[in-house]
């Protein structure tokens, strides 16, 4: 319903509520994008803990929940539509330009004046206005992207032509069909708690049977530009909230510029050495003048991908489940084969582990997809893999 960077497909999503949902308890999805599970844990009142590195997942993924309905569904929703179009009114005909700085100073004012006026109200209607605020600043962006940013460029630096009042009809509409596909016949929720938080960090969960995670995929996506106006936005309200710390941060192959690949290979080996393997064959095949680019770039995601990982099997129960969802890629005639690697660092921590679920994937029209990102990607399978630990 937000746009889908970041979702999974309806078919690894079907996987999970068919075969490991129904025999779960306690979820963890610790990079959980979009929450798809939102509404099957919901309806079979199950306990979820769904976090990400990216806070506007936080404030989209509240206002999908049971308890948001229940307050907010119905005339609430005819009235909040109202005023929040009263309010925002002062930035029509005002468009978001990309600049260095995201949000040019007025609307940001404007936006955030809107915001703050929320914060005494009732509990789950602050947390909706809070996501249909946060929905509405992509839709005033305007087509001034440089070409240079790929990303920005072709994922939608385009204003929408909409006026305000379509711009948030449109995304309470979307809140609305939401709630009445999955929520009218319900009596009882379930029990989520979302954070945000790097998944390397997590702390003080205990009673996690079932985790199931889709993590970045290799040379894909760079989320953090991705959403920047409204990272932006949310960085004026909250102090620690920062862009360029995130783009370091979150798993990705991105932001290699002064990341020294070898200094981390031994550490590569001890984890996987068929990860190891797989570097070295990448090594010299990189940008022109930059030989190791494309070495730097996998070895900071592996290194990041075993960190999450290390912590996430030390979160789970024992006997409990890890799912990850990971998708294969050619790079320059070398397969990035991460159903190996990822059956080999779990053989090398003396794991169970088995690709329960495998589908080829054909990817459309994937050139340059980020500046960062200069690889092309054309069809890949995509598996998920289930260690036991
Ligand atoms: C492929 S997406 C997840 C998709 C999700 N399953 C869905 O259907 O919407 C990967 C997510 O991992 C998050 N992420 C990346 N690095 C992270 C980290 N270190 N800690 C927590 N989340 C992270 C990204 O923000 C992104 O939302």
């Amino acid at each position: 319903m937000h746009r889908e960077y970041a979702t999974f497909r309806p078919n690894i999503c079907k996987y999970f509520m068919d075969n490991v949902l129904p025999s779960s308890k306690n979820i963890l999805d610790p990079m959980a994008g979009t929450a798809p599970l939102i509404p099957y844990v919901e309806c079979h009142h199950l306990t979820a803990f769904f976090y990400d590195i990216l806070p506007i997942y936080y404030y989209i993924n509240r206002a999908k929940t049971y308890k948001v309905f229940k307050k907010v569904y119905g005339k609430q929703l005819i009235s909040i539509e109202k005023e929040l179009i009263k309010k925002l009114k002062s930035i029509d005909n005002k468009k978001l330009s990309i600049s260095e700085k995201w949000i040019p100073a007025d609307i940001l004012e404007d936006l955030l004046k809107v915001w703050k006026s929320f914060d005494n109200y009732e509990k789950q209607t602050n947390v909706f206005v809070k996501a249909i605020i946060i929905m509405s600043i992509r839709p005033l962006s305007c087509a001034t992207a440089s070409r240079k940013n790929a990303t920005w460029y072709k994922q939608g630096g385009m204003t929408s032509e909409k006026d305000i009042d379509e711009i948030i009809h449109e995304n309470i509409n979307k809140y609305k069909l939401y709630y009445e596909t999955y929520y009218l016949k319900l009596t009882k929720g379930g029990n989520i708690y979302f954070n945000t938080c790097n998944s390397q960090k997590i702390q003080d969960l205990s009673n996690i049977d079932t985790i199931i995670t889709s993590p970045p995929y290799a040379n894909r996506y760079d989320y953090v530009i991705m959403y920047a106006p409204e990272l932006y936005f949310l960085s004026k309200i909250h102090r620690n909230i920062n862009i360029e710390n995130l783009r370091k941060e979150i798993l990705a192959s991105n932001k290699v510029v002064g990341f020294q690949g070898f200094n981390n290979i031994e550490l590569i080996n001890k984890k996987s050495p068929k990860t190891m393997e797989f570097l070295l064959k990448v090594k010299g095949k990189g940008k022109k003048g930059e030989n190791d680019y494309y070495f730097r770039c996998f070895t900071k995601y592996y290194v990041n991908l075993f960190q999450i990982l290390d912590k996430l099997i030390n979160v789970l129960e024992k006997r409990g489940n890890l799912y990850i969802v990971i998708q294969n890629n050619i790079h320059r005639g070398e397969l990035n084969n991460m159903d190996d690697l990822m059956t080999d660092y779990f053989q090398q921590k003396g794991l169970e582990s088995s690709i329960v679920y495998q589908e080829l994937h054909k990817h459309q029209g994937t050139r340059n997809i980020s500046a960062d990102y200069p690889l092309v990607l054309k069809k890949h399978k995509e598996s998920i893999i289930r260690a036991i630990i």
